[in-house]
């Protein structure tokens, strides 16, 4: 009996020889240690042997089931190793173009407070920053926008506490920063700012905009049209053209509220411009007397402009983006595009 287990073990030895491949190895494994497999006949015999030889039989294949597993795990490690490099000489092409590894990109709203930043960086303008939660006389008070001003309800507001809020604007900034410095200032302060609307494809209660300021001597209306047209051909496109309508803001006077050609239907008339070949981006004017006076500049001797834009908008209308709420939602197909 013994002799036939030594048989089986040479035989395996004689046979993991001649293979070579992961899938024969396989078989091998199959053939031995299977159900119904070499290893499993032997099982079988044991009844057949006289009861005091049984346990002894039976211990010595279960050391031999042991070997044979070792064996063959062996082979398999061995073979597959070298499967590996055949791959590479003959299977792999390595002139084919790799796959890209998918790299995260900015926010568009991130992407279009960069391009912003880039554009007036160039003309001399610095990148400030503010609180978001912010004093009632910041968002209000010292923009010339006293507590009974009918203007308030334009500017809808989180309050946290009566003189605490969420600003509902970056206008904010231009006070924070004039009374830290004295002129010359060219700031542009962008961040978010909330305001109590109801979600639809246009409104959202946090949004986000870029302020500019530009305080000097001699800073005239011309500048501020200057400084505009620059921004907008930059950033939408040299056959985009600007007009600028009067309006009112609390802070500036005179105001201007300022329209671009629908950069959607390139001025024809679409549903975006309302078939007006016009679209409102943001509102400007030059700063107001009594805002100077409230930080303490001379207004007889400055005069400076100020203008803010709605992130959001300036993005949707450049990329043609229909809902607002799509810049929230964090879908990956939406996001990618940019
Ligand atoms: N703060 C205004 C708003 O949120 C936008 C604005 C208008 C800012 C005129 C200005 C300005 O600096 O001069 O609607």
């Amino acid at each position: 009996m013994t002799e036939k287990l030594e048989e089986v073990k040479s035989n395996l030895q004689d046979e993991t020889k001649t293979i070579t491949t992961r899938k024969d190895a396989e078989q091998l494994k199959i053939k031995y240690l299977g159900r119904k497999g070499i290893v499993n006949d032997l099982m079988k015999l044991i009844p057949a042997l006289p009861t005091e030889k049984r346990a002894a039989f039976g211990q010595r294949v279960n050391f031999l089931k042991i070997e044979i597993a070792d064996i063959i795990d062996e082979l398999i490690t061995k073979v597959s190793a070298e499967v590996i490099p055949k791959i590479k000489t003959e299977l792999f092409d390595i002139t084919l173009p790799g796959k890209r590894p998918f790299i995260g990109k900015k926010h568009p709203i991130t992407q279009t407070i960069d391009d912003i930043k880039e554009v007036f960086a160039r003309l001399g303008f610095d990148v400030v920053y503010g609180p978001e939660v912010e004093l009632e006389y910041y968002n209000f008070e010292a923009l010339n926008i006293p507590t009974d001003h009918p203007s308030r309800t334009d500017f809808d507001t989180f309050y946290i506490r009566d003189d605490v809020l969420l600003r509902s604007q970056t206008s904010t900034v231009q006070i924070r920063i004039m009374e830290k410095q004295k002129p010359p200032i060219r700031i542009i302060a962008p961040g978010r700012v909330y305001r109590p609307d109801t979600v639809d494809a246009r409104h959202s209660f946090m949004f986000h905009q870029v302020e500019g300021l530009f305080v000097d001597e001699g800073v005239s209306f011309a500048d501020l049209k200057g400084v505009l047209n620059q921004f907008i051909k930059t950033y939408f496109g040299q056959n985009i053209r600007m007009r600028l309508r009067p309006s009112f803001f609390p802070f500036t006077e005179p105001s201007a509220e300022v329209d671009i050609s629908c950069s959607i239907c390139g001025g024809r008339g679409c549903s975006v411009c309302s078939y007006s070949g016009w679209v409102e981006i943001l509102g400007a004017g030059m700063v107001d007397p009594n805002v100077f006076k409230a930080v303490h500049y001379d207004e007889e001797k400055y005069t400076g402009f100020a203008f803010g834009m709605g992130v959001e908008r300036i993005t949707m209308l450049k990329y043609g983006i229909c809902d607002i709420r799509l810049f929230y939602e964090n879908d990956i197909r939406f996001l990618s595009q940019f």
